[in-house]
Order: C-alpha cells, then sequence, then structure tokens
C-alpha cells in the first residue's frame, strides 16, 4: 500500500518531464474585454487581439514546465520588436517578464520540436496570418459596446477566414464578454485545425466584443 502511493507520487513528479504533447494552441487576446474584468497597466486602448501565449496540448489538459530550460533574450533578439508590439503584457510592465514566464510554463514543453526562436517565430507568424481583425471586420463584426452578436456567427466569421479555416474556441468571461480567441494548430504548428474544444462563449447565444476606450 505504502510502496503503490509512492510510486504514485515519484510517478506525479515525472510526468511533466516525460510529457509529450498533441497539439498547439495559439491564445489571442482582446485586451478591452479582459480588462473589463481585471485591472491592466497597458495596452488598455490597443484595438487589436495581442498573443496569450503558445501552449502545447494533449487530448485532455496540458502538459507545464517540462524543464528548466530558461529564455535567453539573446536567442530571439531579432524578434523582441514584432514581440513587443504582438505579445505585450497586460499586466506586467516588462514584456519580457511575460515572455519568460510563458516560456517556462509551456514552450518548453515543445522545445524539441520548437526551439527557442522558432516557437516565438510561430506564434508571430501565425498570429499574423490569422488576421482576426480583418476576419472579423469582413464579416460586419466590429468591437462596441452596444451590440450583442451571435456566438456561432461569430465562431463562423473566424473559420472563415481563408488563412485559418478551422473552428476556433471562444473564451468569455462574465459571461458573455469575449476575451480570447484561441486557434489550434498541427503539433508542429504549419496549419491551423479545428479545436477540440468550442470554448464557454458558445454556452451563450450571444457575445459582447466590447468598443476599446477612446
Ligand atoms: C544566451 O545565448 C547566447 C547566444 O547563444 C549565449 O552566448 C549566452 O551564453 C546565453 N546566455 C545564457 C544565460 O545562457
Ligand atoms: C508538419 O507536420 C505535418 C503532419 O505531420 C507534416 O506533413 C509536415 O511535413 C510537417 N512540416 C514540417 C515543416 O515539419
Ligand atoms: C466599452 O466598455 C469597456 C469595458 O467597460 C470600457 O473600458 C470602454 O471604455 C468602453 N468603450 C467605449 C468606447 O465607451
Amino acid at each position: 500500500m505504502k510502496y503503490t502511493a509512492l510510486c504514485y507520487v515519484f510517478l506525479l513528479f515525472l510526468l511533466p518531464y516525460v510529457a509529450s504533447y498533441r497539439y498547439l494552441k495559439l491564445a489571442l487576446q482582446w485586451p478591452t474585454g479582459v480588462c473589463a474584468n481585471r485591472k491592466c497597466v497597458k495596452n488598455t486602448h490597443r484595438t487589436d487581439f495581442g498573443i496569450h501565449g503558445l501552449w502545447p496540448q494533449n487530448r485532455i489538459g496540458y502538459p507545464f514546465k517540462c524543464t528548466n530550460s530558461a529564455l535567453n533574450l539573446t536567442l530571439i533578439n531579432n524578434l523582441i520588436p514584432g514581440l513587443t508590439t504582438s505579445w505585450s503584457s497586460l499586466f506586467f510592465q516588462q514584456d519580457s517578464v511575460f515572455w519568460s514566464h510563458e516560456w517556462s510554463e509551456h514552450g518548453t514543453c515543445s522545445e524539441h520540436v520548437l526551439d527557442q526562436h522558432a516557437y516565438f517565430q510561430l506564434a508571430l507568424n501565425m498570429k499574423n496570418f490569422a488576421d482576426l481583425p480583418g476576419a472579423l471586420t469582413r464579416a460586419n463584426i466590429r468591437p462596441s459596446n452596444t451590440t450583442l452578436y451571435n456566438t456561432a456567427r461569430f465562431s463562423a466569421a473566424i473559420k472563415g477566414q481563408i488563412s485559418i479555416n478551422a473552428t476556433p474556441e471562444l473564451t468569455c468571461a462574465n459571461p458573455t464578454v469575449l476575451t480570447e480567441v484561441r486557434l489550434c494548430l498541427i503539433y508542429n504548428g504549419t496549419s491551423f485545425i479545428n479545436c477540440p474544444y468550442a470554448g464557454n462563449c458558445l454556452r451563450n447565444p450571444t457575445v459582447r466584443f466590447l468598443q476599446p476606450p477612446t
């Protein structure tokens, strides 16, 4: 009995280190939605989505903190201007604190496929390629504090974007304010795939896409 318990404890510690992953999730946050519920220190007037993270996923749950590899800014030096624009923190003054956190928590779990430079480059490339603002504008979905958008239509507008062509996951808070659009990618990041979970916004018939302060 004691021995079995010990085995489980041992396995629990071992698990994060041997964990692999099945696919990637690119989480893009809508600052006005996020900041409506939590106090943001910057980017509160931003009119584009920003990257929250690129997360290796399993069928159920996700591996995290897979190795103790630390982010080395020298290795991603040429990406820093792009990251400062597109992967800027809402809660930390210093963006590199956010990048380090995301790398340690998530990036270390895909380092055997994507090294530090490839990981950050992929997130930037796929955010730009997806062009969420373009997808929504073309579907006539604009940020508004008064309009309620049909949730299925919102999701379909993203799926309908030729560069994406895959079902996104929509995350809401409070409970119908859109906070994130998450796009799923095959494990090496080369193409989008349907996300296995539609996200909690789909529990409600409508979603609010809040307008940044003017
Ligand atoms: C960061 O990477 C550079 C370039 O490869 C290397 O020279 C430096 O030693 C690394 N720094 C750390 C703390 O590992
Ligand atoms: C990515 O994975 C897909 C599916 O396994 C494969 O067809 C493709 O060649 C891979 N691309 C790269 C650049 O590794
Ligand atoms: C829309 O609502 C959000 C959240 O309450 C607020 O921060 C923002 O200033 C509002 N936008 C406009 C244009 O009033």
